[in-house]
């Protein structure tokens, strides 16, 4: 996973593009064009259709993009039994892994097997998963994906009671000097609820449907998302 690049003090808004909203017929084409518009890192969401009530892809298109762009790849594991994925993903190529808590039955041994395999781990909290499942584990993580909608699906509305989520978030990663672990945010993210996100201390940001969904293109609209979050911080 990218590590944030220090620009004046303040370390820069990570952008995690996720491809669930992509023209999955071109898709090595709209990977290559978020790239060159600046993206750090692409997100994939794995789905099983147990979990959440979606079904997506899995290790091998992962393997497929990884020959594509130089971009790290991070799955986020919207499946039950995540362990059963973990080695086919450190073997074409993932750099990061997002388990749910709520799909992990045993958390830490997950995020250790994650690390022992070379990958960064993070976990992902559903909306109404509270912040105290994180108590025990949080010193252990490379990040931390507040989800701010339902998984299974792109393209819908941000659940406003994420702000407070997050600043509690945060306020707990800096009480217990881990500012070093990342915050990531991923759901309804676009021009409007950016700027809230960052301010309530952000500093990742998963964007599907307001980047491949755009009318004028991804590029064009990564850069566009790039200055609302700069203008933000
Ligand atoms: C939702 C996924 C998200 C999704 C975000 O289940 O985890 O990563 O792609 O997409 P938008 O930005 O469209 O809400
Ligand atoms: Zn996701």
């Amino acid at each position: 996973m990218a590590v944030p690049a220090e620009s004046g003090g303040k370390s820069r808004v990570i952008l995690a593009p996720s491809i669930l909203s992509a023209d999955m017929a071109r898709l090595g084409e709209q990977v290559r064009e978020v790239e060159e518009a600046g993206a750090e890192r692409l997100h994939l969401d794995m789905m099983d259709g147990h979990f959440v009530p979606n079904l997506t892809f899995g290790p091998l298109l992962a393997g497929a993009l990884r020959p594509v762009t130089r971009l790290p790849l991070v799955a986020h594991l919207m499946v039950e039994e995540p362990e059963r994925l973990l080695p086919a993903l450190a073997e074409v190529g993932v750099s990061g892994v997002i388990v749910h808590v709520e799909a992990s039955v045993h958390l830490h041994r997950i995020v250790a097997q994650v690390h022992d395999m070379g990958m960064r781990a993070g976990v992902a909290l559903n909306p109404a998963t509270p912040l105290a499942a994180l108590d025990e584990i949080l010193p252990e993580l490379d990040e931390v994906l507040v989800m701010s909608v339902n998984p299974g699906f792109g393209g819908q509305r941000f659940i406003p009671s994420s702000l407070d989520k997050i600043a509690r978030l945060r306020q707990m990663l800096q009480r217990r000097g881990l500012d070093g672990v990342a915050l990531a945010v991923d759901g309804g993210l676009d021009e409007q609820t950016i700027p809230p996100v960052l301010r309530a201390g952000a500093d990742l940001l998963v964007i599907g449907w307001a980047i491949f969904g755009a009318a004028d293109g991804p590029a064009v609209a990564l850069r566009r998302l790039r200055r609302v979050a700069e203008e933000a911080r």
